[in-house]
């Protein structure tokens, strides 16, 4: 496979709060049809750095580039879809269908005050086919068992036609038969609709066939190109702080 244009060049990226070091010098690239996963330490600031990349949470110092351009400047957010942590624990009485959920994932294509019309009702059905969920349409979301959830949420970010998918920590509450659909739906949003993938997990062996790059963050952020590699490393657990039981998942043979 080949990948040319960066979509995140990250430049020297170092974030503190309230003199707190969260991200320390951070540089890296993510290009177009690339799958990526994030793993790191509860705390090791994964969602910061995600936050950063959305233009969510501002860099103390260095800077984001979105395909080629500094991020203050990017305007074209329906390009990137964004499933923040948590998103599936919903109020059961949240007043809302799974199809008005969706229908806001059109928001940033749309002009204010313009109403849905055929070409946005056509791309949040799409969405919602392609998740699986078109029938649960009519149902209120805090009604939907997880794993139903985390397919609306998802359909909720494809609503606007992104290239890029950045997701967090997507599977909490989540059971084990809905997870493995969900590895299979991403892998597929991935080789079939060539959709770029960021996906901050600590399932890191489940998907380790999947992945063509690897991503560590504690403070610093380590790259690993070859993820297969990494996760063979006996240091990786101890290093990362990542349990190792899940980097041995589905991979006990390939453990060193
Ligand atoms: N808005 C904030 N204010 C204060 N501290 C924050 C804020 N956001 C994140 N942090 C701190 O940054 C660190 C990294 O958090 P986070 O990015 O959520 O890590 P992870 O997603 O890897 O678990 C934690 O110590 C957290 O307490
Ligand atoms: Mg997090």
């Amino acid at each position: 496979m080949r990948f040319s244009l960066p979509i995140f060049d990250i430049r020297n990226l170092s974030l503190q709060i309230a003199n707190q070091t969260i991200l320390k010098n951070i540089s890296l690239q993510i290009f177009e049809g690339e799958y990526v996963a994030i793993i790191g330490p509860n705390g090791g600031g994964k969602t910061t750095f995600a936050r950063t990349l959305l233009g969510l949470q501002k860099p103390t110092s260095g800077e984001v580039l979105i395909y080629g351009k500094p991020i203050e400047q990017f305007k074209n957010w329906e390009k990137i879809g964004y499933v923040p942590q948590r998103a599936t624990l919903t109020d059961k009485n949240f007043p809302a269908t799974a199809l008005d959920i969706v229908k806001m994932g059109r928001l940033a294509n749309k002009g204010f005050f313009a109403f849905y019309n055929e070409e946005d009702n056509n791309k949040v059905q799409e969405a919602m086919e392609k998740m699986s969920v078109w029938q649960l349409r009519e149902r209120l979301i805090g009604e939907l068992s997880g794993g139903q959830r985390q397919r609306v949420m998802i359909a909720r970010a494809l609503a606007s036609d992104p290239s890029v998918l950045i997701l967090d920590e997507p599977n909490t509450g989540v059971d084990i038969i809905s997870q493995k659909i969900f590895y299979d739906l991403l892998r597929e949003l991935h080789t079939n609709d060539h959709i770029t993938i960021l996906f901050i997990t600590h399932d890191i062996g489940v998907i380790a066939d999947d992945i063509t790059k690897l991503i560590t963050i504690n403070q610093t952020a380590q790259v690993c190109t070859s993820p297969k590699e990494a996760l063979s490393c006996e240091d990786m657990s101890k290093l990362y702080g990542v349990q190792a039981h899940l980097l041995a998942n589905h991979r006990k043979g390939d453990i060193c």
